[in-house]
C-alpha cells in the first residue's frame, strides 16, 4: 500500500506535457468555449427536460436547472483554478493527482471514464432515435431489429454504431479538423434553440405555470438530479488543455463562459417550455422541445428543431469521445493504464489507437446495451468527480499557498464547500439502485488499480529510484 497517496510535482507535469510527441496546441478561446457549448447541450436540454418536468419538477423545472446550475457553477470555478495552473490532458484526474495523490486521481480517472462512455453511449442512443424518427417523417420504417438493442426488443441499435464509428474517424484524422465540425454544428444547434425561444415566448400560457411544484420541493431537487446531465461537459473543456495556444487565459474563460452561456438558454428554455404546454403532456414524449412547437401549430419548426437536435447530440458525443481518450491518455502517461491508451500517431498527432478502442467499446455499449440503465451513472460518476476536485481546491491551497494561481477561485473554502453540499444532495436524490452500481463500479476499479495501476505507476517507480540512489 505504500505509496498510493504519493503526489504529483506540478512542475514536473508541466515538463512532461512540454516533451516531444506531445499534442497539437491549436485551440483558443472561442474553440474551447465551443468545445464546452458542443459538449453541454444536447440530451438533457432536447430529451431530458421533458421526462423531469413531467415526472419530477413541473413548471419549477426552471428552479431544477437553477439549482443543478449552482452546483456546476460552483463546480467549475474550481476546475478553472486547476485548469489555469496544470494546463494538462488529464483534467480532474491530473488535479487529484496534484492535491491528493495517486489513489484519489485514480478515482477521479475511473469517474471521468464512466462519466464519458456512458455518456457517449446515451447520447449516441438518443441520436439514434431521433435519425430514426426524422426517417419515419419521410415514410421509411427501419425496422427495430437494426435500430435497438437486444434487451429493447431489437438485435443491434444500428444508427448509434454508425454515428460513433464517424465520431471516432474524426477523432482520429485530429483535433483542428474536429473543432472545425464542431464548431458548425455548435452553431446550427445554438440557431435552433434561438428559433425555439421566438416562436415559442408568444405561445406561453401563465396557466400552464400552476401548480408551479406538483411533486413539491423534493421532487424538484430530484428533477434538478435527472437534469444535471444537461449540464456535463462543461469539463471537458479542460481535457483539451495541451491543445490549448494559451492554456492559463483560455482555458478559465473557455469552461466559464460556455457554462453561463448554456445556463441562461437552459433557464429561458425551460421557462417558456413548460409555459406552453402543461407539463403532464411531456409524458408522452421523447422530444420535449419540437413537441412544444407542434402543440402550437409550428410543424416546420419542430422538423428543424429535430435536425438541430441531432447536430446538438453529434457534437456531444465529438466533445465526450475527445475527452475521454484525453483522459486515458494522461492516466497512460502515469503508468496507470497500458501504454496503448497514450500512443500518439506520428501522422495526424492524436491519440489515434486510443480513440479507435473507445469507439469499439462505446459502440457495444450504444449498439446491444439499453442504456437507461447506465445513463444515471453518468451524473453520479461525474457528480462525484466534481466533489473530489473541490475538496482538492481546498487541499492545495493549504499545501501550497504561494503558488502561482492565474485565476483562482472566489471564496475558497465556501465555493468549493457549496460544490461539494451541492452535489452531494445531487447524489442523495439518485436512485438507491444507481448508487449500488456506482459503488460496484468503483470497486471493479480498484480491482484493476491495485493489479495494474499501482504496480506500473511512473511517480512510484521514480520515487523508489530516488530512493535507492539515495540509501
Ligand atoms: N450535457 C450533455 C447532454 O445534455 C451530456 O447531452
Amino acid at each position: 500500500m505504500k505509496g498510493i497517496f504519493r503526489t504529483k510535482s506540478i512542475d514536473a507535469l508541466m515538463d512532461e506535457t512540454k516533451r516531444d510527441g506531445g499534442l497539437e496546441k491549436v485551440l483558443g478561446t472561442f474553440g474551447l468555449t465551443m468545445l464546452g457549448i458542443g459538449a453541454i447541450i444536447g440530451t438533457g436540454i432536447f430529451v431530458l427536460t421533458g421526462v423531469a418536468a413531467a415526472n419530477y419538477s413541473g413548471p419549477a423545472l426552471v428552479i431544477s436547472f437553477i439549482i443543478a446550475g449552482i452546483a456546476c457553477g460552483c463546480a467549475a470555478l474550481c476546475y478553472s483554478e486547476f485548469a489555469a495552473m496544470v494546463p494538462a490532458a488529464g483534467s480532474a484526474y491530473t488535479y487529484g493527482y496534484i492535491a491528493l495523490g495517486e489513489f484519489w486521481a485514480w478515482i477521479i480517472g475511473w469517474d471521468l471514464i464512466l462519466e464519458y462512455a456512458f455518456a457517449i453511449g446515451t447520447v449516441s442512443i438518443g441520436w439514434s432515435g431521433y435519425i430514426v424518427n426524422i426517417i419515419n417523417d419521410f415514410g421509411i420504417n427501419l425496422p427495430k431489429a437494426i435500430t435497438s438493442a437486444p434487451l429493447a426488443g431489437g438485435i443491434i441499435n444500428l444508427p448509434a454504431v454508425l454515428i460513433i464509428a464517424f465520431i471516432t474517424y474524426i477523432n482520429v484524422i485530429g483535433v483542428k479538423q474536429s473543432t472545425t465540425v464542431n464548431n458548425i454544428i455548435v452553431a446550427i444547434k445554438l440557431i435552433v434553440i434561438f428559433l425555439f425561444i421566438a416562436l415559442g415566448v408568444g405561445h406561453v400560457n401563465p396557466t400552464n405555470w400552476h401548480p408551479f411544484m406538483p411533486y413539491g420541493f423534493g421532487g424538484v431537487i430530484s428533477g434538478a438530479s435527472v437534469i444535471f446531465f444537461a449540464y456535463i461537459g462543461f469539463d471537458a473543456v479542460s481535457t483539451a488543455a495541451e491543445e490549448v495556444k494559451n492554456p492559463q487565459k483560455s482555458l478559465p474563460r473557455g469552461i466559464i463562459i460556455s457554462l453561463i452561456v448554456c445556463t441562461l438558454l437552459y433557464i429561458v428554455v425551460s421557462a417558456i417550455l413548460t409555459g406552453m404546454v402543461p407539463y403532464l403532456k411531456f409524458k408522452t414524449t421523447a422530444a420535449p422541445v419540437a413537441f412544444a412547437l407542434q402543440q402550437v401549430g409550428y410543424h416546420w419548426g419542430a422538423a428543424l428543431i429535430s435536425v438541430g437536435a441531432i447536430c446538438g447530440l453529434t457534437s456531444v458525443i465529438l466533445v465526450m469521445m475527445f475527452g475521454q481518450t484525453r483522459v486515458l491518455f494522461a492516466m497512460s502517461r502515469d503508468g496507470l493504464l497500458p501504454k496503448v491508451f497514450g500512443h500518439v500517431h506520428s501522422k495526424y498527432k492524436t491519440p489515434a489507437r486510443s480513440a479507435v478502442l473507445i469507439g469499439i467499446v462505446t459502440a457495444v455499449v450504444a449498439g446491444f446495451i439499453p442504456i437507461n440503465i447506465v445513463a444515471e451513472l453518468t451524473n453520479i460518476g461525474t457528480l462525484c468527480a466534481f466533489i473530489i476536485v473541490s475538496i482538492a481546491v481546498i487541499v492545495l491551497r493549504k499545501k501550497e499557498p504561494n503558488r502561482k494561481r492565474v485565476f483562482k477561485c472566489p471564496w475558497v473554502p465556501v465555493v468549493p464547500i457549496l460544490a461539494i453540499i451541492f452535489c452531494g444532495g445531487l447524489i442523495a436524490k439518485l436512485p438507491h439502485v444507481t448508487q449500488i452500481r456506482f459503488l460496484i463500479w468503483l470497486v471493479f476499479g480498484l480491482i484493476i488499480y491495485f493489479g495494474y495501476g499501482y504496480k506500473h505507476s511512473i511517480v512510484t517507480s521514480q520515487s523508489n529510484n530516488d530512493q535507492e540512489k539515495t540509501s
